[in-house]
């Protein structure tokens, strides 16, 4: 199975059941995995089987839309206890991970859309939200096909480019964001040398995205997470992608644990760094990167996780967050959907949603 001919995460309406790539099982196997109780959905986003800011939105979105539809058979004409079971259902699912907007952004799109529907019977309203999630999913195809269109112009034949943690195909249904223009790239001939960080603790540099972009035929280098400095000093890096978790409206950015590192020392050597940003990862309620919370994780994943033994010592304190905060001046540009953002961003954001509302392309 060549999991870029496979939707990251999709929907079975005869089974009514989310569909997932598993990623915690790549890159040595290939399973999917079907979704169906609350619980699942749950422990699928909190245990990474599906990860990624863009994918956990449409998994949660697919994931409340399968809940509503179990409980449309015990509520089938009672309207207010299938919205009130639906609110507790989508809060459950909304307390799975922090630090992703994209999670409470899909999560309130499927409220919103119950809302709308009020008063319809709950046989319609369930119909409507099986509209609204695949929505969300077709529109995140469209989106991320964009920020490679956007973002392919800031590289040129024969760049290196370097990215950090997994935000590629399997971070989104099929381009990813930081990836899609390496893939527009691949598509229009150009040779590009990319070069993946491993993403300690949970290597989805390594698992994932050398993973995808190697299967993908595009010349893909791994290195551990303290090596990107040695090969930005050597001039081998053109250019930085990477995704988001979270955009506050000044610019600041949280993304992958070390995210931050790669733009201190890409400031150094005067390399660029762009963050790939769907406006659905773009959140105006935050002002500062400051508001953001990052997620904690447990101190196994760098302690126990990928070893036979233990590697370091029982009960030695650990400082596991799983996202750190890129401060606005490291970044040389925001792609969205809509186009690329420039410092200062509190303007520039705003004209990113400005035209969002002009063209509606999401
Ligand atoms: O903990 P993860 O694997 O969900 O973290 C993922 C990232 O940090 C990605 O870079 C981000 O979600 C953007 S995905 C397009």
């Amino acid at each position: 199975m060549n999991i870029m001919e496979i939707d990251t995460v999709d929907i079975d309406l005869e089974k009514n059941a989310v569909v997932i790539i598993d990623q915690t099982k790549l890159p040595n196997e290939v399973v999917l995995k079907d979704l169906r109780d609350p619980k699942e959905i749950w422990e699928a986003i909190y245990k990474l089987e599906v990860r990624g800011a863009p994918a956990i939105g449409v998994a949660a979105a697919f994931g409340i839309y399968v809940i509503a539809q179990d409980l449309s058979e015990k509520f089938s004409s009672d309207e207010e206890g299938f919205c009130k079971a639906f609110v507790e259902q989508k809060e459950y699912l909304n307390s799975s991970r922090p630090t992703a907007v994209n999670l409470s952004w899909a999560l309130n799109r499927m409220e919103d859309c119950l809302k709308a529907h009020l008063g319809q019977g709950v046989p319609a309203m369930v119909e409507a939200l099986k509209n609204e999630s695949i929505e969300i999913r077709d529109e995140d195809i469209r989106v991320c096909k964009k920020i490679g269109e956007y973002g392919v112009e800031l590289i040129k034949d024969g760049d290196g480019v370097l990215t950090h943690c997994n935000a590629g195909k399997l971070a989104t249904i099929r381009y990813g964001t930081a990836t899609s223009p390496i893939y527009v790239a691949a598509e229009r001939g150009m040779k590009l040398r990319v070069y993946c960080d491993e993403t300690r603790p949970l290597l989805q540099g390594a698992r994932l995205t050398s993973f995808e972009l190697f299967e993908s035929g595009i010349d893909t280098t791994l290195l551990c997470d303290n090596m990107s400095a040695a090969l930005m000093k050597q001039g081998k890096v053109n250019a930085i992608f990477v995704g988001c978790d979270r955009v506050a409206a000044n610019g600041d950015t949280a993304n992958k644990i070390g995210t931050s590192v790669v733009a201190t020392v890409a400031a150094r050597y005067g390399v660029p760094v762009y963050i790939a940003a769907p406006t659905s990862t773009i959140d105006m309620n935050c002002k500062t990167g400051d508001d953001i919370i990052i997620e904690q994780r447990d101190g196994k994943e760098v302690t126990d996780m990928w070893y036979e033994k233990p590697m370091a010592p029982a009960g030695v304190k650990v400082f596991n967050p799983a996202f750190d905060v890129t401060d606005n001046e490291l970044i040389a540009g925001i792609v969205t959907e809509y186009g690329i953002a420039r410092a200062p961003y509190t303007e520039s954001l705003k004209e990113i949603f400005e035209k969002k509302k002009e063209m509606r392309l999401s």
